[in-house]
């Protein structure tokens, strides 16, 4: 992604806690995200802690309920403010919603999704109970970008942890966090990093070819 000198402006959508977003505000502060800005925060629920966070910080906050809201209009109203605070990057934070086709497509490749598990594993709600009930010993978190599938487009990091045996599906979901939280950052850096490509499902280093 490029934005030539310019900062490159994140658009943070969430519904709840919001410790992914904190987690990217303070990889910003404190230099891991160098050139990346938070333009605005959105949130679809008047509840949300992350909103309230986002207020508190002095950040540009919008809120647009989407309960009891034409999925096509309530993600008009947030593309249209996205657009007016000049977003170049969307980044799903927790955001329990899915995203009409005109949203992904008004976007494309610039909208990122944290999911938290190792897909297309367990996509859906609840994923870190799901990995638990089914057992596996190995799951984790993954950012992606969002196309007009449900936790399907193409992954620019995953993380990994095991699952212990002194685990139960709370323990193991505030372990994946702590990962989330380093994963977002890491993908942020990559694709604002204009280093890498999408090739088919792929997420990959360009390749510089050798000059003679
Ligand atoms: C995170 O665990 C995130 O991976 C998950 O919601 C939580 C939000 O936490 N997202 C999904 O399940 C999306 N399918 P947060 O509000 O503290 O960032």
């Amino acid at each position: 992604m490029s934005t030539g000198d310019k900062p490159v402006r994140l658009g943070i959508l969430l519904s709840g806690r919001g410790s992914n977003f904190l987690a990217i505000a303070e990889s910003i502060r404190t230099g891991r995200l160098p050139g990346v800005q938070v333009a605005v925060v959105i949130s679809n629920v008047a509840e949300s802690a992350g909103l309230a966070k986002a207020r508190e910080m002095g950040l540009a906050s919008a809120l647009f309920v989407s309960r009891g809201r034409k999925r096509a209009e309530h993600d008009a109203d947030v593309t249209a403010c996205l657009k007016a605070h000049g977003v170049d990057l969307v980044c799903l934070a927790g955001y329990m919603r899915l995203l009409s086709p005109e949203f992904v497509a008004e976007f494309r490749n610039r909208i990122l999704n944290i999911h938290p598990s190792l897909l297309p594993a367990f996509p859906g709600l609840d994923a870190q109970e799901q990995a638990f009930h089914y057992g596996v010993k190995i799951t984790g978190c993954t950012v992606h970008f969002v196309d007009e599938h449900l936790d399907h487009g193409v992954i620019v990091v995953q993380r990994a942890i095991p699952v212990l045996e002194s685990d139960d599906a709370h323990s193991l979901a505030g372990r994946i966090l702590v990962e989330e939280h380093v994963a977002y950052t890491e993908a942020i850096a990559r694709v604002v990093s204009g280093e890498y490509e999408i090739q088919g499902r792929r997420y990959v280093k360009r390749t510089v070819l050798a000059q003679d």
